[in-house]
């Protein structure tokens, strides 16, 4: 299969109408689509992405209406939360509707909704008269793509078509929250920050716990993985405990240079959180291109964006037990 690259709406609407898969550009990270109410059309998504069908899918709406047809009931903080932030990187996690397919929600009984805000996206979702189910388009396990190239990469001679809308604004997931009585759960950090939803709803817990056993499958250990061993602390100690291997350095605001420092990356000179989460996951990907031995990072200050940020970094750092 030879895989196009195009801004055509048409294209798009098409193969995806024939239950085809097409990657969409969204405000966070590119997806992987296809017709969400349409349960081959999703096997196929869990297929070439190499993902275990446990792990369920966001379902991208045009509307905050289209929430009503998936949701079987919408506490009145999410339509608070919307009104603010959709179209926007939040996703909600709501009882869903029959109509979803169990392939879609891992066989749950909650399903996970966001508005996208990119124009051509929601240009899009407003063509079909089905929702899209996307995950980001990786191979399970890897660097999310913020680019049409990246989806390229790793998914030519795999999809018909990447619906091309430039780099993406956000650069980082979704924020994904879920609701228990008055509280909003935080289950994965994301493009909307954690102090941004408490000045709106005070009453915000997290569980962004990570382990092998997750409450959101997508806080497998595991994840945003390089392939070069990537390791995450202290820049100098690291770079020191390694005088023999050619090093990449992921630093946040620094330049970092030593005899065995190969290239440094910098996410923002002028330590900018939010110009950092727009350019982790590229510069990710440049390190774990070049040919050097390991990357090396940092951690961000843990505020705003970057819980986010430091949540992908230990992710790509960690190891499976
Ligand atoms: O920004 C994003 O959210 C991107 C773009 C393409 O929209 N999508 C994305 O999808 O990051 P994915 O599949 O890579 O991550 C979805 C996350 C996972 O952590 C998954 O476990 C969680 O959402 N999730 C999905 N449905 C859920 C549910 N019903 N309950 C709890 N967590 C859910
Ligand atoms: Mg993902």
């Amino acid at each position: 299969m030879e895989t196009l690259i195009g801004k055509d709406l048409q294209t798009a609407e098409a193969l995806l109408k024939q239950g085809a898969l097409v990657a969409i550009p969204t405000e966070t990270v590119y997806g992987l689509a296809a017709n969400a109410l349409d349960t081959p059309a999703v096997l196929n998504i869990f297929e070439t992405k190499g993902r275990p069908t446990f792990n369920p899918l966001i379902v991208h709406v045009p509307d905050l209406r289209s929430f009503e047809k998936y949701a079987e009931s919408i506490p009145e903080v999410a339509y608070v939360l919307a009104e603010k932030f959709c179209p926007g990187p939040l996703t909600f996690v709501l009882p869903k509707k029959n109509i979803v397919p169990d392939i879609v929600t891992g066989g749950g009984n909650t399903v996970a909704i966001r508005i996208p805000a990119h124009p051509m996206t929601l240009e899009l979702l407003n063509l079909l008269d089905f929702p899209l189910a996307a995950p980001s388009a990786n191979p399970f396990g890897y660097i999310s793509p913020v680019t049409a190239a990246h989806v390229y990469k790793q998914m030519n001679g795999r999809i018909p078509y990447i619906l091309d809308g430039d780099a993406c604004k956000v650069g980082l997931e979704s924020t994904v929250i879920s609701f228990v009585d008055n509280e909003v759960v935080v289950l994965r950090a994301g493009g909307i920050t954690i102090e941004v939803i408490k000045a709106i709803h005070p009453h915000v817990t997290t569980s962004l716990q990570i382990s092998s056993n997750p409450q959101s499958p997508g806080q497998l250990k595991t994840h945003y993985a390089p392939k070069i061993p990537f390791l995450l602390g202290n820049i100098e100690t690291l770079t020191n405990a390694h005088p023999h291997q050619r090093i990449g350095v992921l630093s946040f605001q620094k330049e970092y240079q030593g005899e065995n420092i190969k290239h440094c990356e910098v996410m923002s000179p002028n330590g900018d959180l939010k110009e950092a989460a727009r350019e982790l996951f590229s510069k990710m990907r440049l390190l774990d291109d070049m040919d050097i031995d390991i990357i090396i990072a940092e951690k961000v200050p843990d505020q705003g964006f970057g819980v986010a940020i430091n949540d992908r970094l230990t992710r790509a750092a960690a190891t499976e037990d």
